[in-house]
């Protein structure tokens, strides 16, 4: 426990108690060029903004505040790649002399404060360079991730209307090199908006071939390229967009202002990850999810870490040794990774044989976070590390642990399940349907009362009315999570899964609502509903139950091939949507709702009780016998 700190329960109380002073004291733990006028406040939306009338660079604060306090030397980034086969390492100085030549190239083609910048990369090092380079200037980057399709990256061309793309010619999936150029091109050609210039990186796997006039080699306009300064942002100003699945086709454009996030950033790995200035730290994440960001990119460098970027996968890069290769090679105190990733190694190497070859003493913990950490995998982890597994909770819309064991300030005993309890500002309650606050062990909503702590979703992307509706309409007062579950005796919380249609794959956030759209185009589908199911190794997958449009005549393998290419084509191969059903009738309630809750748990197996509204019970053993067919779902023993 921190000596200034009683106990986790003060610590955490104050943060509810006086959540001004409490935030104000953090604020004053990073490099303001002015501090905030006002700590907390509403703006005429009523949306609660943090430290309005602070100036700040999170770029500086991340890099420059380092290279003149003392750390320029020190190694800030760590690019390991056992895809390519390569190690660099970069000092803060030499971070901030890339960092600073690329923010001069963006200006130079013409990117200005408040622009867009889409980023469409693998996981190179330059991917983080641009984010920084962003930050630099002013500019709001918006990461999209590698593995999705041309139409996903089309909707967010459209929504950010970037001055700049910046990709690379190609990603490496285990030893595929996957083209993304062509990719980009094409949601060019679907896009209504036009980017007037795309970056594009020339690995030596491949060589994109380039637009004239519109594509601008990398390398060429680093070199052309003066170093930028860092531009003085006010807290509210946004540092990126980020786009999650909601529950309809249309992604959500998480904003994520500076000020507050600097705040949070810097907290979170004092006090979460008990992590100190000069540690390792490492999260085997993807750049294009929120872990990457806060996790990769900015915590561990505002708080002068050396952090990995690791361009690999858990298993067959080359081995199921991977990870416990990089944690003693660069020496890592804290790794933070997804559930799904551990038992991909576990299946491959369940004695963890390859451990033993590794000196892991540097390592003090293990965090896991994007899904449910199931307590065979924690328990395993556990035996075989002999550290603490610490599973936390949180959303790209937070930003940061909402749920965690605070090891900065007080270790809890880990109980399997649980992501343990309410981190600083994080007011969580378990509401029942009509707002009311749940009982221990009675499973309800999962809501932050309002308001939440700096560093969580200011609003969407141009769209405040969504915001509104998403997240604070349904209880009045609270944010909605979107997730299910308790909290015990103790006060540790169990999150159970999403209330709605996002499911979890392989630690991947996707829209089953997005999925049926596509399903549904299929010229020969009446109805469909999209169930994510439990899947051993992804946590969960997606299935298509479909209903043929009348004197409609389909084989189920010819529909399923067909389907699985337009999902594949639209979203990506990360949805991993591998089969479809084709079933006469969907359950529903009499006023036309369909059961997708019920349809997933005859799948799983799990015991459900019929809704008193459904329309036609029989319907469910025709569900249940269409699965049992096909030996699909864990409830059928797969
Ligand atoms: N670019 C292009 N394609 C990608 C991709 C990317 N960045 N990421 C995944 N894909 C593709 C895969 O190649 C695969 O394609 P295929 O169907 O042609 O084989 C497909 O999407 C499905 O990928 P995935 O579900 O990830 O399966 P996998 O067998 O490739 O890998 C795991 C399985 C468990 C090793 C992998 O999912 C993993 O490492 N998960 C951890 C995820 C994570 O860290 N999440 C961050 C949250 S903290
Ligand atoms: P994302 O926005 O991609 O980070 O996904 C957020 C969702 O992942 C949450 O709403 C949860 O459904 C799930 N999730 C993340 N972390 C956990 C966790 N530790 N336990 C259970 N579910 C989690």
């Amino acid at each position: 426990m921190k000596s200034s700190i009683q106990s986790y329960a003060d610590f955490y109380e104050a943060s509810l108690a006086n959540p001004l002073a409490f935030w104000s004291q953090q604020a004053a733990k990073i490099a303001w060029y002015e501090f905030p006028t006002q700590i907390l406040t509403t703006n005429e939306q009523g949306f609660y903004r943090w430290f309005e009338g602070g100036k700040l660079n999170t770029c500086y604060l991340a890099i420059d505040y380092h290279v003149e306090n003392g750390r320029a030397d020190q190694v800030a980034l760590i690019y390991d790649s056992p895809v390519t086969h390569q190690i660099q390492k970069y000092t803060y100085r030499e971070l901030q002399t890339q960092v600073a030549k690329l923010a001069g190239a963006l200006h130079n083609l013409g990117v200005q404060k408040g622009d867009c910048v889409i980023i469409y990369m693998p996981m190179v090092p330059e991917a983080a360079f641009t984010m920084l380079a962003c930050a630099r200037l002013g500019a709001v980057h918006s990461v999209v991730f590698g593995g999705f399709a041309p139409h996903e990256l089309a909707i967010r061309i459209d929504d950010t209307r970037p001055k700049v793309v910046v990709s690379s010619s190609c990603g490496i999936e285990f030893d595929r090199v996957v083209p993304y150029k062509p990719l980009l091109d094409e949601a060019i050609r679907q896009a209504s908006f036009k980017p007037p210039h795309c970056l594009i990186l020339q690995r030596p796997m491949t060589t994109a071939s380039m637009e004239t006039n519109r594509d601008v080699d990398f390398e060429e306009a680093l070199q052309q390229a003066s170093p930028t300064e860092c531009a003085v942002l006010s807290a509210l100003d946004p540092l990126y967009v980020l786009y999650t699945s909601g529950t309809t086709g249309k992604p959500k454009g998480i904003v994520r202002d500076n000020g507050g996030h600097a705040v949070a950033m810097k907290f979170s790995m004092e006090y979460v990850y008990d992590i100190a200035p000069g540690d390792v730290y490492w999260a085997a994440s993807d750049l294009g999810w929120a872990v990457g960001h806060s996790y990769i990119v900015y915590a561990p460098l505002i708080q002068g870490c050396t952090t990995i970027l690791f361009e690999g996968k858990p298993v067959r890069t080359p081995d199921a040794g991977t990870f416990w290769r990089i944690i003693a090679a660069h020496r890592v105190k804290v790794f933070f990774t997804a559930p799904t990733a551990f038992r991909a190694i576990k299946k491959e190497d369940p004695t963890a044989e390859h451990l033993q070859k590794y000196d892991l003493s540097s390592l003090k913990q293990i965090f896991v976070a994007g899904e449910r950490c199931d307590p065979p995998t924690l328990e395993w982890l556990q035996q075989i590390t002999k550290v603490p597994i610490i599973d936390h909770w949180w959303q790209t819309e937070s930003g940061w642990p909402m749920i965690a064991n605070m090891t900065g300030v007080e270790m809890f005993t880990v109980k399997a399940g649980s992501a343990t309890k309410p981190v600083c500002g994080f007011d969580v309650q378990i509401l029942d349907e009509e707002g009311h606050p749940l009982p221990p062990k009675h499973e309800g909503y999962v809501c932050i009362k309002l308001p939440l702590p700096p560093g969580c979703l200011p609003t969407l992307w141009n769209d405040d009315p969504r915001f509104q509706q998403s997240y604070l309409s349904k209880f009045p007062g609270y944010y909605l999570s979107g997730d299910g579950g308790y909290k015990d005796e103790d006060g540790y919380v169990y999150i159970m899964g999403r209330v709605d249609d996002v499911i979890n794959v392989a630690g991947h956030r996707l829209s089953t609502g997005e999925m049926e759209e596509f399903v549904a185009s299929h010229t020969a589908v009446a109805e469909c509903a999209v169930v994510g199911i439990a899947d051993e190794l992804r946590g969960q997958r997606p299935v298509g139950f479909v209903v043929l449009k009348d004197k409609v005549e389909i084989e189920e393998n010819t529909l399923e091939t067909e389907l699985v290419t337009i999902v594949r084509e639209q979203i990506g191969a990360v949805a991993f949507f591998r089969n479809t059903l084709i079933v006469k009738r969907l359950p529903k309630t009499r006023s036309g709702k369909i059961l997708r809750k019920v349809m997933r748990q005859i799948a799983d197996g799990e015991s459900y009780s019929i809704p008193s509204t459904i329309d036609d019970p029989a319907i469910l053993s025709e569900i249940a016998e269409a699965l049992q067919k096909r030996k699909i779902g864990r409830g059928f023993g797969h």
